[in-house]
């Protein structure tokens, strides 16, 4: 039988953690998130309360706003997951920092409590290695925005047992994701290892001046149906996260079809980062949309 998951845990409440805290209240599960940084708790809130506003603006989910606010707390410290029966990790992609965060963690939660990262491309048993219950660590990877997107990749680290592979599968069931399982534990898993090639051969185009940023989104929206091209998709997942991830998985494999290119790597020096800084890509307005 599924395990019940009535109390989730977000660990680091920024682009991703707030998205996945939302999604888990709207599935009418009670959230503590937290992060250490009281400013991003307090911009995770309002992103979250904005969110929600638009959900019931939209006629999307039956519950009214209130409610939904009404299930996430918020928490400094890592001690306020103890009683929680998941915990998904979202702080940045640095492998020494996670795996701090999993060795405090591991002697905070119960035995049962499953940990699952949201690591874009870092091993999940790196995490699990340094944990008391290593057959509880997987990964669950969800894809930006997390409200909308509704692939979640589920990752089995060499130690995570085949009961939290189901129940990790069932949790993404129940928040109405579609699990994506990724049965061994490589740099990169599933989608990311498909998606960074055709993103850096884009990305190489432009820097060989056979086409612009925006001719290429526009050609790959119009052709292959995508919501969004490989630079738009860049600067709303932010730049520096999505290098790191091809780094990551660069450094794993030693393929140079995974290396983020000199402009990439330029554009992350300069702080231009994507939405989040208002300037990637594209430019932006205040309010995140594409200045024309
Ligand atoms: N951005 C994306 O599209 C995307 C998609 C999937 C997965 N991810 C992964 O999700 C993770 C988070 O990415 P993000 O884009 O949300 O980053 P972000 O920078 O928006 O948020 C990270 C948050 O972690 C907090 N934090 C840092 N150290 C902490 C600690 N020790 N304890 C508690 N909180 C801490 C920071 O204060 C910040 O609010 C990364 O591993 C990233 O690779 C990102």
């Amino acid at each position: 039988m599924a395990r019940n998951f009535e109390q989730v845990g977000i660990v680091g409440a920024g682009l991703m953690g707030s998205g996945i805290a939302q999604v888990c209240a709207q599935a009418g599960m009670r959230v503590v998130m937290m992060d250490k940084d009281p400013e991003a708790l307090e911009k995770a809130k309002k992103d979250i309360a904005w969110s929600v506003g638009k959900f019931v603006e939209k006629g999307k989910i039956e519950e009214d706003k209130e409610t939904v606010l009404s299930r996430i707390s918020v928490a400094a410290d890592l001690k306020d997951m103890k009683d929680v029966q998941i915990v998904i990790e979202n702080v940045y992609e640095d492998i020494d920092l996670k795996r701090e965060v999993y060795k405090t963690l591991s002697s905070i939660v119960g035995k049962e409590t499953l940990l699952a990262s949201d690591t874009s491309a870092i091993p999940i048993t790196e995490f699990a290695a340094v944990t008391r219950y290593p057959e509880r660590v997987l990964g669950l990877h969800f894809f930006s925005p997390a409200q909308m997107m509704r692939a979640v990749e589920v990752i089995r680290g060499v130690t995570t047992s085949d009961e939290v592979m189901n129940d990790g599968v069932a949790f993404v069931e129940m928040i109405g994701k579609k699990p994506i399982r990724v049965e061994r534990d490589i740099a990169g898993f599933l989608l990311n290892r498909v998606n960074f090639p055709s993103t850096i051969e884009a990305i190489r185009l432009v820097e060989e001046g056979i086409a612009t940023v925006a001719e290429i989104d526009e050609g790959m929206r119009l052709a292959f149906g995508r919501r969004m091209g490989p630079f738009e998709t860049g600067d709303m997942v932010g730049l520096d996260v999505m290098m790191k991830a091809m780094m990551s998985t660069y450094e794993e494999t030693k393929d140079m079809k995974f290396y983020p290119p000199v402009l990439m790597q330029r554009k992350v020096t300069a702080g231009h980062l994507g939405i989040k800084t208002r300037k990637g890509w594209y430019d932006y307005n205040e309010d995140g949309t594409k200045k024309i």
